[in-house]
C-alpha cells in the first residue's frame, strides 16, 4: 500500500438524490399548477424475488412522496411471455401512463429481451428498450438508465471532474457498465470496460481517476486496484452473511455490521473492500447509502420527462 494513508471522503449519495428528488417534486408541481397534470409510472413485478419486492417498493414510496401518481402491477411466478407482452400493450395504450418499468430479473422462461422490445420507447423511464439504447449511443434525446445517469449526476453535483479523466468501468451488464461508458464518453473521459475475461485487472483499474465498480462480487476491489486519489463508486449491492469477514472489511464500522448479521442474518455489501480502499481513494460511495438512492431519483425524473415530452413540454 502506499506510504502516505488516506481517508477517503464518502459521497453522500443519499444526500444528493435528496436533492435531485426535491427538484423533481418541484417540477411535478409545476405541471399539476400549470397543466393540471399528474405524472404516473406503472412498475411491473413478476414472481417472488424478494430482492426485487423491495426495490419495486421503494420506487412506489419515492412516487407517493413526490407527488407522483403510481401502480404496482404484481404478476405470478408462472405468467408467460405471451401474457406480459399483454399487459405491457395495455399500459402502451393508456394515455394517463407516463412511465412503464418492468423489474428485472424477469422468472426463467419469460423472454425479458422480447418484453423490454415491446415497452413503447416514449414510456420506457429504465431507458432499456434497444432505441433508448440506440440514441444514447449517438447522443441523442432519449433515457438514460437510472443508475449510470444518477453516477454521472453525483459526481458533477460532488464536483468530481469527467472531462479529460480516466474512467475505468468493472462491468459490462445492460443496465450499468455499458450505459455509463456511452455517458462517461459523452463527458469526455477516456473509458476503459473490464469484465470477467479481463487479464491483468488492477493494471487497469490502477490507472483509473474514476474507478467503477459493478459486478456484484463481494470486496473485489482491493488497496491493490486503486491509483491514490481516485473517486471509486461502488454499484455492488451483495448480502454478507459472515461476521468473521465484516470484521476486517468494515474496520472502525464493523460493530454495528455484526450487529445486523446476527439481527437479520446479512448486511449490505458492495463490490468494494472498504476499510483498505478508503486508505487509497480519494473519495469512494458507501453501501448502502450511495448510488441505489440516486437510482430510484432518477427514475423519478425520467418519469416526469417521459411526462412532459408525451405533452410536448420539453
Ligand atoms: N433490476 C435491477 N436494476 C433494475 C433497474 O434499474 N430497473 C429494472 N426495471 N429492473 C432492475
Amino acid at each position: 500500500m502506499n506510504e502516505e494513508k488516506r481517508r477517503a471522503k464518502i459521497l453522500d449519495g443519499a444526500r444528493v438524490a435528496e436533492e435531485i428528488k426535491r427538484e423533481v417534486a418541484a417540477e411535478a408541481a409545476r405541471l399539476k399548477a400549470e397543466h393540471g397534470y399528474v405524472p404516473c409510472l406503472v412498475a411491473v413485478r413478476v414472481g417472488n424475488d424478494p430482492a426485487s419486492a423491495v426495490y419495486v417498493r421503494n420506487k412506489v414510496r419515492a412516487c407517493e412522496a413526490l407527488g407522483l401518481r403510481s401502480e404496482h402491477h404484481e404478476l405470478p411466478e408462472e405468467t408467460t411471455t405471451d401474457e406480459l407482452l399483454a399487459e405491457v400493450a395495455t399500459l402502451n395504450a393508456r394515455e394517463d401512463v407516463d412511465g412503464i418499468l418492468v423489474q428485472l430479473p424477469l422468472p426463467r422462461g419469460v423472454d425479458e429481451a422480447r418484453v423490454i422490445e415491446a415497452i413503447d420507447p416514449s414510456k420506457d423511464v429504465d431507458g432499456f428498450h434497444p432505441v433508448n439504447v440506440g440514441r444514447l449511443t449517438l447522443g441523442r434525446t432519449g433515457f438514460a438508465p437510472c443508475t449510470p445517469a444518477g453516477i454521472i449526476e453525483l459526481l458533477t453535483r460532488e464536483g468530481i471532474p469527467i472531462g479529460g479523466r480516466h474512467a475505468c468501468i468493472v462491468g459490462r451488464s445492460h443496465i450499468v457498465g455499458r450505459p455509463l461508458a456511452q455517458l462517461l464518453l459523452q463527458h469526455d473521459a477516456t473509458v476503459t470496460i473490464c469484465h470477467s475475461r479481463t487479464q491483468e485487472l488492477s493494471s487497469l483499474t490502477r490507472q483509473a481517476d474514476i474507478l467503477v465498480a459493478a459486478v456484484g462480487r463481494v470486496g473485489l476491489i482491493r488497496a491493490e486496484h486503486v491509483k491514490p486519489g481516485a473517486t471509486v463508486i461502488d454499484v455492488g449491492m451483495n448480502k454478507l452473511t459472515d461476521a468473521a469477514m465484516a470484521k476486517d472489511f468494515f474496520g472502525d464500522a464493523a460493530p454495528a455490521r455484526i450487529e445486523a448479521i446476527s439481527k437479520r442474518g446479512f448486511t449490505l455489501v458492495g463490490d468494494v473492500y472498504p476499510s483498505e480502499v478508503a486508505e487509497v481513494a480519494g473519495s469512494l460511495t458507501p453501501v448502502p447509502g450511495g448510488v441505489g438512492p440516486l437510482t430510484v431519483a432518477m427514475l423519478m425524473r425520467n418519469t416526469v420527462t417521459a411526462a412532459r415530452r408525451r405533452r410536448g413540454l420539453s
